[in-house]
């Protein structure tokens, strides 16, 4: 087998800024030692989010030029929503400006409190939308799925039995729907296999419950179905994608994922008395129902990165270079979560670094360490991010202390993921030397996009 190559070439670039040691310290400080803080100037190689980082292909800018900006009807809008059909087979498409907007609309109807929303694992914007309506968001993944270290197929499963369980303990009438995400974006970008997501739409639908699937990544988890479930290895990844919504009744999507754009995404569904509301929600807060928030050649641009998605030399390429990161460091003896996710690699910074407490933040020092030794931004999911407090002030530590190292689409080539692996060897080599951090300044919420650190003496 030769080498899996990017199945492009570049015709556009955008030159990335060289920084010496000495400056990153610098910024690193201005910044409180919090990356989100560091203008993305400042960063070498930025592997942040691989949300709305996508390149664009040529068609892609092409449909650029042919949007077509009218306010109601606007033929982009009927080119989409023929490609969104054709996918879901769902019958109310609805564009919105980004994934949580759908899911703000979607929630804000059917949620409420006294209401409970299963989930494999919830995004962090979809829990804070269920949780701003007053219901509750609950995560049910797999045992397998909440252990960084074990190698399976399919961790990013819903726990069936759990589902059923938690169904007959509240009360169907107390589930407006139930969600699986794909892949499983806080469960390590792991895969659902067809098989979990038609075991969970037979339970939601023996109690009558509908089922949501939060799309992300769907093409994805389509390509680890065809190469790791039995029956599928000869079947289309638009075939796969077919059957993995044909369970659906509703869908919300970040286009920012998998339909290879910068800004946008949709909520789909077939309830026609829940698409009337949402419409008239969407008009209220994103804009008339054939733009939702989005211009027409943003519109023009998901699209056709819902056809360039598809292609199987794309997704080979895309999930190989993922593994190929995760391969090289797990042979340098850095503990990631097993086994590469679809999207990124999750360095286990418990396992990396088991000096620093949970209280100092490994992940963030892990994060800090990362930036100063080599310019790449990574993203803490950890303490800092789920971390909460008991009433006395105690941290209560979140279940894992993971780095994410997210890889944009079409973005990156070889030699820059050989250059972060350098670096994150490097960085792991000196492991011992690395101290936690202490938060200064926090905000209420969300306190990982602004908080302020201080490194431990
Ligand atoms: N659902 C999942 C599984 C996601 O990963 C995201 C975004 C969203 C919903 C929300 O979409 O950003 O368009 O509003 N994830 C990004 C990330 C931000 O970095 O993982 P959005």
């Amino acid at each position: 087998m030769k080498t899996i190559i990017e199945p492009f070439k570049i015709k556009s670039v955008e030159p990335i800024k060289f920084t010496t040691r000495d400056e990153r310290e610098r910024i690193l400080k201005e910044a409180y030692y919090n990356v989100f803080l560091i203008p993305a100037e400042e960063v070498l190689i930025d592997l942040l989010t691989d949300s709305g980082t996508s390149a664009m292909s040529a068609d892609q800018w092409a449909g650029i030029m042919k949007g077509d900006e009218s306010y109601a009807g606007a033929r982009s809008f009927y080119r989409f929503e023929k490609k969104v059909r054709e996918l879901t087979g769902l019958k109310h498409i609805i564009p919105t400006h980004q994934g949580r907007a759908a899911e703000r609309i979607l929630f804000s109807i059917v949620g409420g409190k006294g209401k409970y929303v299963p989930n494999n694992s919830h995004f962090d914007t979809t829990r804070a939308n269920v949780e701003f309506s007053g219901a509750e968001a609950v995560d049910l993944p797999t045992e397998e799925g909440k252990r960084p270290e074990v190698i399976a197929d399919f961790k990013g499963n819903m726990d069936v039995p759990s589902l059923e369980a938690f169904i007959k303990k509240v009360g169907r009438e107390n589930i407006p729907l139930c969600m699986i995400t794909v892949t499983n974006n806080s469960g390590g970008g792991q895969p659902v296999s067809m098989k979990n997501i038609r075991e969970t739409k037979s339970v939601c639908t023996k109690y009558g419950i509908p089922f949501f699937l939060d799309a992300c990544r769907f093409a994805e988890n389509a390509y680890f179905i065809k190469k790791r479930e039995p029956g599928y290895a000869n079947i289309s990844v638009k075939q796969i994608v077919q059957e993995m919504f044909s369970y659906a009744d509703g869908a919300t999507m970040s286009a920012k994922k998998d339909a290879l754009v910068n800004m946008g995404g949709f909520l789909a569904i077939n309830d026609d008395k829940l698409a009337t509301s949402a419409r008239n929600l969407l008009i209220v807060t994103e804009g008339f129902p054939t733009y939702g928030g989005l211009a027409g050649r943003d519109l023009e641009a998901i699209a056709q990165g819902l056809d360039e998605i598809l292609d199987e030399h794309y997704l080979q390429y895309r999930i190989r270079s993922v593994e190929y990161l995760g391969e090289k460091l797990t042979k340098a003896g850095v503990a990631i979560l097993q086994p590469p996710g679809g999207h990124a690699i999750y360095l286990d910074a418990k396992r990396i670094l088991p000096h620093i407490p949970p209280g100092e933040y490994p992940g963030q020092s892990l994060v800090a360490e990362l930036y100063r030794v080599g310019g790449i931004r990574a993203v803490e999911i950890g303490s800092v991010m789920f971390g909460k407090y008991e009433s006395d002030g105690q941290l209560i530590p979140a279940r894992m202390e993971l780095v994410r190292l997210a890889i944009p689409r079409r973005v990156y080539t070889q030699s820059h993921i050989d250059y972060v692996i350098e670096v994150v060897v490097e960085t792991f080599e000196k492991r011992q030397a690395l101290k936690g951090y202490e938060i200064v300044e926090e905000a209420p919420m969300l306190r990982h996009f602004t908080a302020k650190f201080s490194p431990m003496n």
